[in-house]
């Protein structure tokens, strides 16, 4: 079941999740226990990251226990490639925090053996301990992470095709549209199903088909963000738009 929660706004919704964060990395810390978050990139989580930011600037929330595992990076694009999502997290979250840059995880886009990059990935996740926290955005074709329609809940970290919505909806961050690189490397649905709790971020009304869809459709492959509804501890923060069609 996909816990609903609905906020006056996006940055309502990234306060409330960013004192949650505080929260379980300040609980964890207390015990000695590392905190390891799954993060997503694109515009939705920013006002979280923002949020995040703040918090360790003005009330002195420490990362130094924080190990992160981004969900997915662009098949071809190294760390420093300006629309690599290492450099995005870099320049949106990490640089301005205390978190040890040994802490920061991401597949590796220039990976020469891509299964054994994914597969290696996969173990990094396993020997941090799994997933406490992971927070997702939602693609309109119904992805999380880069799980593109059909993307089956068995899926592991692995190389994939993008779907060419989602290459016109990520042209934004391009100089130009054929930029985008045609592939990824993405933590699977399996895998994500494996984080200990799920905060998925809607916002706005073009997120309202798929939020629907995610909520109410029958769990399948057509819809990877489907998958959710069998989490034990998943919630979608939303805003009226995003939930309009509810
Ligand atoms: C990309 C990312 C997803 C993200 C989606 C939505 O394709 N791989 O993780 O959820 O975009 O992006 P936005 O938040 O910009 O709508």
């Amino acid at each position: 079941m996909i816990a609903l929660r609905l906020h006056p706004d996006k940055q309502s919704a990234a306060q409330a999740l960013a004192r949650e964060t505080a929260d379980l990395i300040g609980l964890r810390s207390e015990s000695g226990k590392p905190t390891v978050l799954g993060l997503a990139t694109g515009s939705t989580p920013l006002p979280l990251y923002a949020e995040l930011i703040r918090l360790h600037r003005e009330e002195r929330l420490s990362f130094r226990t924080v190990i992160t595992f981004n969900l997915d990076e662009y098949e071809g694009l190294g760390p420093a490639h300006p629309q690599s999502y290492r450099r995005f997290m870099e320049e949106h979250l990490f640089r301005h925090l205390d978190i040890p840059s040994g802490n920061i995880r991401f597949p590796d886009g220039l990976a020469k053996d891509p299964a054994q990059e994914c597969a290696a990935y996969e173990a990094a996740i396993r020997a941090a301990g799994g997933i406490d926290l992971q927070i997702l955005g939602i693609g309109r074709t119904g992805h999380i992470g880069f799980n593109e329609p059909p993307s089956a809940v068995e899926s592991r970290t692995r190389r994939v095709r993008l779907d060419e919505v989602t290459r016109r909806d990520n042209a934004v961050f391009f100089d130009e549209p054929t930029a985008v690189p045609h592939r990824a490397l993405t933590m699977g649905v399996a895998t994500i199903l494996e984080a200990r709790r799920v905060e998925l971020l809607a916002f706005g009304a073009a997120k309202a088909d798929i939020v629907a869809r995610a909520v109410r459709e029958t769990p399948s492959a057509d819809c990877p963000a489907t998958w959710l509804q069998r989490h034990p501890a998943c919630t979608f923060h939303l805003d009226a738009a995003s939930a309009s069609k509810l």
